[in-house]
């Protein structure tokens, strides 16, 4: 699966054209492979054109705010993120972690809400430059991946991103990737998870990287940040690991 996640970028002119892109250059069954992550004010319009252009590319929200909380100004929770067409949402990223200190114990109410809802999950975890330099990323991973055993979770992927490669360039080594990705999907594995889809690559994921990226056997998608702004370049990223 390749998923673009916006971030806080894009505007109505630019998802209409980004929607077109993809509807010229990837046919059905590439589209399928795509997930859409836009702002969340984007989504229902996304799902709109995405009618209207009869594309088969999915949408996914980048956040999501607990059910269990009763009052909450500003909040959005699974409902209204599948009533406006999301099918997917993005949880644990470590923007979020780290700006608005998401921790477990609301990110375990994240996932219920998730859940109870029918969304599909995109559970990001990676480890700081710190802590891969005291040779902690293991422990870390691990720590990370624990509340994905407290819940009963509908469809899930983890997204393994390292924090120091995101939107720095310095994307992680093969090897490197390769191994955390083995480890990853035995301590996964071991959950005995039945929605478990496998384990995407996300940090500074480009066309000149992806192919050799996914050529790793424990890699089934990316999720791609500022590269997945320019309709071209996500859609060769695709079209890069789609070719023989
Ligand atoms: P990036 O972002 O591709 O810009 O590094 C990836 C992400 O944070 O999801």
């Amino acid at each position: 699966m390749f998923i673009a996640n916006w971030k806080m970028n894009g505007s109505l002119t630019m998802l209409e054209e980004w929607l077109k892109g993809v509807g010229k250059t990837l046919n059905k069954s590439l589209q399928k492979q795509c997930l859409l992550c836009p702002p969340v004010c984007f989504l229902s319009e996304a799902s709109n054109l995405i009618s209207k252009l009869n594309l088969s590319i999915s949408l996914g929200a980048q956040n999501i705010d607990p059910s269990s909380i009763s009052s909450l100004t500003g909040g959005i929770d699974g409902s209204m993120l599948r009533s406006i067409g999301s099918e997917f949402v993005i949880i644990g990223h470590s923007e979020r972690r780290d700006i608005f200190k998401e921790g477990d114990s609301l990110l375990l109410e994240k996932l219920k809400s998730a859940s109870e809802e029918g969304l599909k999950v995109v559970f990001c975890i990676g480890e700081s430059l710190s802590e891969k330099e005291q040779n902690q990323t293991l422990n870390i991973l691990r720590q990370q991946l624990k509340i994905i055993k407290k819940v009963e979770l509908n469809e899930f992927m983890i997204a393994y991103e390292p924090v120091w490669a995101i939107g720095t360039g310095n994307t992680a080594n093969i090897d490197y990737i390769d191994k955390i990705h083995k480890e990853i999907i035995d301590e996964v594995t071991s959950y005995q998870k039945e929605g478990f889809l496998g384990i995407c690559y996300g940090g500074s994921v480009d066309s000149s990287i992806s192919k050799d990226i996914l050529s790793i056997k424990g890699v089934q998608g990316l999720l791609i940040g500022g590269a997945s702004l320019e309709c071209e370049e996500f859609c060769n990223i695709v079209l890069t690991n789609n070719r023989n």
